[in-house]
């Protein structure tokens, strides 16, 4: 990676008697910033600024979001036209190399990714240590960074042939775990990778095919679960991959940074919002119920928030959850399936978009809004919902993984505190406290 900021000017910072001059640097697109690396240096001062609601981690040139006009885009290429015309597989060869592969490209990584897909046998045991009601999160976080106990070739990352060999097994054996997390769940035997498939139908056979039948598979289904991946693949800074990024600064193994990420992602603000955002679906019910959760979802003493609406980025449409709209209705035409939850989830969609405190508050449906109904129709419980979401985003996270550490400004990750604990004091020994 070879860094491309450019000092576009620069900010004065009077702190006191005092005045620092601070360079302003912008990129390529979006908002300058003012670079602060120096100030403690210079004025014994640090930066606040918890949630890093105005604080650029890095340099990056995979993803750029627009929050104010909804816009997502990969390496310069929009989401909708990422999702509608590419395989998941291009998108990975994109992000990773940042230019679309040509076809002879794409067969050979296609080919280097399919020849990593099956996982070493005794990885097999792993799974059989958790109890069968385990919640699959939790079966692939561990067997993910368990991973890191089977491949010591790739503990020198700073070689790139074992960067790339960690990179290509990370993206061919995510399927196949979150597949077996899932077949232990519900104790069907595991079904191996069939190399014959393309990356999303491999998945869904491994999921849905069973040993004693011929798996066919269906082109629709197929193609939904494709745009999904596609869709979940990589989302800027967000928290997981700024886990991921964290990780990786001390030089730690791919297979635990994606673990850390795998982590992060679950939480319900994050990636577990898939899964809570069905459920609270599926607990409003109907129609009629939806004026209370959302005099809830207002209430400053309930907890209670709207899952699937909010993002700390987006203060308009995210761009995901307009097409995941469009496949919940295409592929629920398709399988001849009505699902209420739709329906309750288009009113609610409505009638928050009309109230002033979601309008104030610029809060708009987010990616995992109509994620949860197209997982269902695709026949996945909800407890694998962020599961597919982490197999997704581990393109994502591998990508910035490789970034950073090709980032020739990159450093170790070490922010600093506002300390108000006890100032020092000496110690009385406990027989005279
Ligand atoms: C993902 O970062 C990414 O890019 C993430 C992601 C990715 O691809 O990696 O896009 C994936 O995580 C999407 C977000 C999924 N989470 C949810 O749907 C959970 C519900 N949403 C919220 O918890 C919230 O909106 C967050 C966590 C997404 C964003 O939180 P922020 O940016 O810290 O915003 P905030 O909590 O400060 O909210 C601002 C205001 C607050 O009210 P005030 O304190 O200003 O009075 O809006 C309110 C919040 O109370 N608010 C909501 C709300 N979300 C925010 N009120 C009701 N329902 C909501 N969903």
């Amino acid at each position: 990676m070879e860094n491309k900021i450019v000092n576009t000017g620069s900010a004065k910072l009077t702190i006191g008697e005092d005045s620092y001059d601070l360079p302003i640097y912008s990129g390529s697109m979006g908002a300058p910033a003012v670079d602060v690396r120096a100030l403690h240096k210079l004025s014994g001062h640090f930066t606040f600024d918890p949630g890093y609601t105005s604080t650029c981690s890095t340099e990056s040139q995979i993803t750029f979001i627009d929050g104010g006009k909804g816009q997502l885009l990969h390496r310069g290429y929009s989401i909708e036209d990422l999702a509608e015309n590419c395989d998941f597989m291009e998108v990975a060869y994109l992000m990773m190399n940042g230019e679309l592969p040509n076809k002879e490209q794409f067969a050979e990584f296609d080919e280097k990714i399919t020849s990593h897909t099956m996982l070493h046998e005794q990885v097999e045991r792993f799974f059989h240590g958790f109890r069968r009601d385990a919640h699959p999160m939790a079966m692939i976080c561990g067997t993910t960074g368990a991973l890191s106990a089977f491949y010591h070739d790739e503990t020198d990352i700073a070689e790139n042939e074992a960067r790339d060999l960690a990179m290509m097994r990370l993206i061919a054996k995510m399927p196949t775990i979150c597949a077996r997390a899932y077949k232990y769940s519900i104790g069907q035997p595991h079904v191996y990778p069939d190399n014959s498939l393309n990356y999303a139908e491999n998945f869904l056979k491994m999921c849905f095919g069973v040993p004693a039948e011929t798996y066919e598979v269906n082109p629709v289904i197929a193609k939904t679960m494709n745009k999904i991946f596609i869709l979940h693949a990589d989302h800027e800074q967000n928290a997981s991959t700024s886990t991921v990024r964290l990780a990786g600064s001390s030089g730690a193994n791919p297979y635990a940074c994606i673990a850390a990420g795998i982590a992060c992602l679950w939480g319900p603000s994050h990636g577990g919002a898939n899964e809570a955002c069905l459920n609270m679906l599926q607990e409003i019910g109907s129609v009629d119920r939806i004026p209370e959760f959302i005099a809830r979802a207002k209430d400053k003493q309930d907890p209670f928030r709207l899952m699937g609406f909010g993002h700390r980025v987006y203060k308009n449409f995210d761009p995901r959850s307009r097409v995941m709209q469009k496949a919940s209705h295409e592929l629920l035409d398709e399988l001849g399936i009505s699902n209420p939850i739709l329906d309750v989830a288009k009113e609610l969609e409505r009638i928050a978009l009309e109230d002033e405190y979601f309008i104030a508050k610029k809060l708009y449906p987010n990616v995992d809004f109509y994620s949860g109904i197209v997982l269902s129709a695709l026949g996945f419980p909800t407890s694998m919902f962020t599961v597919l979401f982490a197999l997704a985003r581990t393109v994502g996270w591998i990508s910035q993984w490789n970034e950073m550490l090709e980032d020739p400004s990159q450093r170790i990750g070490r922010p600093r505190q506002l300390y108000t604990g006890a100032p020092a004091r000496s110690l009385v020994p406990m027989d005279k406290r």
